[in-house]
């Protein structure tokens, strides 16, 4: 099969979250499966460097709009481990400082960049290989599944051409004003309640989700939870509607660039059978942070994230000061929303024996966080997979969840009298909940023979790609099947 990937990041191009690191490993993993990925993506500021020997695959496209064209060119950017990219090159509305925004706010036209997006990939597969099915990701390019079904409806390469729309977060939906309709050139006929119109705005998510043959999401409870009022945000009875053709895959992770025992990024490498090299790597962490003095009795808890709403800081602000009283210290690395970032900020100045926070985006410290600390805090509000509780479990670092989403389906109880399971976890949305668990944690941390076995428990799971990538295949093939 020929398969066309349409997304908004990819590593090592462009990354603000998980979806750039689903883009830089599923297009692989199925080539492995024998089949043909090209995966499409905007050529952003900085993009061109990274890219070995660039070429012009398409000299310029021209893209409609009302009352005037853009043109844009297609860059062939070649094969990475055996995927071909090409990106979308329209330096008015991708050559900026951010993907999305800067300094916090969105850019105004975002409606008619990521329009543009939807387009520039149809037409150039027209000219570079139609492919056997679109796989679009996020709102972003949620507009590929709307324009093949209407305006693009009677054009005989395409019209047999299915799509799978992949949401990786239904937070997310791309709400625009209504006369983004005519902007992008979409019949108005779209506009209604059971199509892209929602509550009087222009929703991309909603479209691709009424205008694609099939539906995943990232893992299966998150499959189920966007069918509900909570964790739909206002998408849940489209959500409904769809459930026959909605799956739940679970992601997977790269297991190559997030492996203990290979990581060049981390100050000594460990596997299940040696475990040694973690202590050193906790040492360079704490070094890092400025906190070389912690005992080794005291357990290091992390936390990576971007700094959103989402992430369920706001638990961790309920219950600041009680957190400072444990016996434990919390190392931070986020960036994102200006009040989470002053709270930590706050709090590492107010306790600096007990917090550390660096804010920012930095993989390194990443990769040292998760094999240098002995407990992982993720609790999300929701969280459709969630990347970084997966890489914890890999590095030894049992991570503290709340049970929802990917994090459910990825963590179990730790049961001391079994020894079985992987992380700790919690229900509900109280911080005191969030606070028992990680008590729970920090208690089990001084067994160090049981602590042991919990760490092994979490190395030994399985999340490489190839799994997913076969059930991604048996969508592919059901959806092919029934167009044809
Ligand atoms: P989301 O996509 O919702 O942000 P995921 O857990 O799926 O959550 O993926 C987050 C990815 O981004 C992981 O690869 C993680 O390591 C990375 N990441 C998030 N914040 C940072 C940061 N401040 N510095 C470095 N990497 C980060
Ligand atoms: C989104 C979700 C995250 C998921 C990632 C990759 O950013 O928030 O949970 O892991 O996409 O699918």
């Amino acid at each position: 099969m020929h398969i066309v990937f349409a997304a908004s990041e990819c590593v090592p191009f462009a990354k603000t979250g998980g979806l750039a690191d689903v883009l830089g490993a599923l297009p692989a993993e199925l080539t492995q499966l024998g089949h043909r990925v090209t995966v499409y993506m905007p050529l952003y500021r900085g993009v061109l460097e990274k890219l070995i020997r660039p070429k012009t695959a398409i000299a310029s496209l021209t893209i409609p709009f009302a009352y005037y064209n853009r043109f844009v060119r297609i860059v062939d950017g070649g094969l990475r481990d055996g995927v071909q990219f090409y990106f979308v090159d329209c330096p008015e509305l991708f050559d900026r400082e951010g993907f999305y925004g800067a300094r916090g706010g969105d850019y105004p036209d975002n409606a008619e960049r990521f329009g543009l997006l939807a387009r520039a990939v149809l037409e150039a597969s027209k000219q570079l290989g139609v492919p056997d099915l679109f796989h679009v990701h996020d709102w972003q390019a949620a507009l590929i599944p709307v324009y093949l079904r209407t305006t693009y409806y009677f054009d005989p390469v395409l019209r047999k051409v299915p799509c799978v729309l992949t949401v990786h977060n239904a937070g997310y939906q791309g709400w625009f004003p209504p006369k983004t309709t005519e902007q992008l050139l979409l019949p108005w006929d779209v506009f209604t309640m059971d199509k892209l119109e929602h509550f009087d705005t222009f929703n991309f998510l909603k479209g691709g989700i009424v205008y694609s043959d099939a539906i995943t999401t990232v893992s299966p409870t998150y499959a189920k939870e966007i069918q509900t009022e909570e964790f739909g945000f206002g998408l849940e009875s489209m959500f409904q509607h769809r459930a026959a053709d909605l799956h739940g895959i679970l992601n997977g992770v790269d297991t190559t660039a997030w492996n203990p025992a290979t990581d060049a990024l981390i100050a000594a490498h460990y596997s299940p059978r040696r475990l040694e090299g973690k202590q050193a790597c906790r040492r360079d962490l704490l070094h890092a942070y400025a906190l070389d003095a912690v005992p080794e009795t005291t357990p290091v808890v992390g936390i990576v994230s971007r700094l959103a709403t989402q992430k369920g800081f706001d638990l961790i602000m309920d219950i600041a000061d009680e957190l400072t009283q444990e016996e434990m210290v919390l190392l931070v690395l986020g960036s994102g929303e200006p009040h989470y970032e002053k709270f930590f900020a706050e709090l590492a100045e107010k306790y600096p024996a007990k917090i550390a926070v660096h804010i920012g985006y930095d993989n390194v410290l990443a990769h040292k966080i998760e094999a240098g600390a002995d407990i992982f805090l993720m609790p999300s509000r929701y969280e459709p997979c969630g990347l970084n509780q997966i890489y914890s479990l890999r590095y030894g670092t049992p991570p503290v969840v709340r049970a929802t989403g990917g994090l459910e389906d990825t963590v179990q109880e730790w049961d001391a009298q079994t020894r079985t399971g992987t992380g700790f976890k919690f229900v509900g949305l109280e911080a005191s909940h969030l606070l028992t668990a990680l008590r729970r944690a920090c208690a089990a941390f001084q067994d160090k023979p049981a602590w042991q076995q919990l760490q092994l428990n979490g190395m030994a799971q399985e999340f490489g790609w190839r799994q997913p990538a076969k059930q991604y295949v048996a969508v592919y093939e059901e959806v092919v099947r029934r167009r044809s």
